[in-house]
């Protein structure tokens, strides 16, 4: 059962991005909206979730067909309880060549300072912090539940300190809310050692109301800085890194510009999802998955696991952004009138929220 399996593009599964929870203490108006997800939002019942026995069994036969990369996400991963229990089962996985997969895990970071020494105990690489401002009103506007942006700095200090980094800041951005944040949130990071991402905001789930508009292409971002911090490309870390990398041409660190609007990248996209039920999904924009918790809990064997694992992802076909950004460029004039109504995307009721898929 232990063998490298690609999809119908020849595209390896390397990473298994893992939700541990759908809920989430902030509120990000791209991700959790109120309007959506209020006071009588119903989130997934607790015996539904995966118990962190079956997250690891199915980790184990993914690491067992090539998979060199574990995220935890959620929702907020670290509101799940006792999970520096599950880092410490997964950590100690191994690829059929004997190497510990590297496992990270992307925060909000309202836990983390708690959290991240237990969590680099328990053998955690390193961690992801999601940061859209620097400014309070913008910040606490984003998140929407008022969480202050001093308590986000102590914890990326703190996480930085025991030892899981480098830690990278995720930015989405958004036109009109945050763009003017996008100099001063370099400016502050830049000779820290942490490294600064830019996302470009998605069209994930049904929920967001997602318009062109909203976007700031990475393009942009990059001129923005580089007018007044030069910059210079630098090579991916590994073939089909979603995030392309930039340093500082004065040496003091790197920043990232991660488009998957604008420049998508499926060609290399290694990642398969498994949501807090147990559903594997293919894609970020995915609007079906497959129960591989009812395979747990009906008794199937390793095999069988095995097999329906490198079965569904050998029928592979998915290229969302790709496909998207092919209409997405012409369409971008007229998607802002209609979109306040009627969804653009006859798909769009049925896409996954990225808070149960896990981002
Ligand atoms: P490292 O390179 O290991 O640090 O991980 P990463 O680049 O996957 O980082 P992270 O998990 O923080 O992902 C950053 C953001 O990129 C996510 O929050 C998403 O917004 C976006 N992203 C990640 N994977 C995908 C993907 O497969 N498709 C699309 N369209 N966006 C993705
Ligand atoms: N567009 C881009 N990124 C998003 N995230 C959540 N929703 C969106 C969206 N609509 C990402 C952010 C955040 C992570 C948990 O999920 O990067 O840091
Ligand atoms: Fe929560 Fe992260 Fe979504 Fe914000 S982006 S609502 S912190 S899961
Ligand atoms: Fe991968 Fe789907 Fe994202 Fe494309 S849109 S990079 S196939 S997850």
């Amino acid at each position: 059962t232990n063998s490298i399996i690609t999809d119908t593009f020849h595209r390896p599964l390397r990473d298994l991005r893992i939700s541990v929870t759908d809920r989430c203490n902030f509120r990000c108006v791209y991700c959790m909206p109120k309007e959506i997800f209020g006071r009588d939002f119903v989130f997934m019942p607790r015996d539904q979730l995966l118990t962190f026995e079956e997250i690891t069994r199915l980790a184990s036969i993914a690491v067992g067909h090539g998979v060199r990369k574990i995220r935890l996400t959620g929702g907020e991963p670290l509101l799940r309880k006792d999970i520096e229990e599950l880092v410490r089962m997964l950590a100690s996985l191994r690829t059929p060549d004997g190497l510990a997969p590297d496992l990270a895990m992307t925060t909000n970071g309202s836990v983390l300072a708690q959290k991240a020494q237990a969590l680099k105990d328990a053998g955690l690489n390193r961690v992801t912090v999601s940061l859209d401002s620097l400014r309070e009103e913008t910040f606490q506007a984003m998140n929407d539940v008022g969480y202050p942006v001093a308590k986000v700095l102590h914890a990326l200090e703190v996480a930085q300190a025991a030892g899981l980094g480098p830690v990278k800041i995720n930015m989405v951005v958004k036109r009109g809310i945050n763009d003017q944040d996008i100099l001063g949130m370099a400016r502050h990071f830049k000779g820290t050692g942490f490294i600064l991402r830019f996302i470009e905001y998605m069209d994930v789930g049904a929920s967001n109301g997602w318009r062109m508009d909203d976007v700031v292409p990475s393009a942009e971002v990059l001129a923005r800085i580089g007018a007044v911090f030069p910059l210079e490309p630098v090579a991916p870390n590994y073939p089909g890194e979603t995030s392309g990398r930039w340093r500082y041409s004065d040496g003091s660190g790197e920043i990232g510009v991660i488009s998957s609007v604008t420049q998508a990248f499926c060609r290399g996209c290694t990642r398969a999802r498994l949501s807090a039920d147990g559903k594997l999904f293919t894609c970020l924009f995915a609007t079906t998955g497959t129960d591989l918790r009812a395979l747990l809990r009906g008794g199937a064997s390793d095999v069988e696991l095995s097999t329906a694992l490198s079965a569904l992802w050998g029928a592979r076909t998915d290229r969302y952004s790709e496909l998207r950004s092919a209409h997405t460029t012409e369409d971008s004039a007229h998607t802002s009138q209609d979109s306040a109504h009627a969804p653009k995307d006859p798909a769009a009721a049925h896409k996954i929220e990225m808070s149960y898929i896990g981002g």
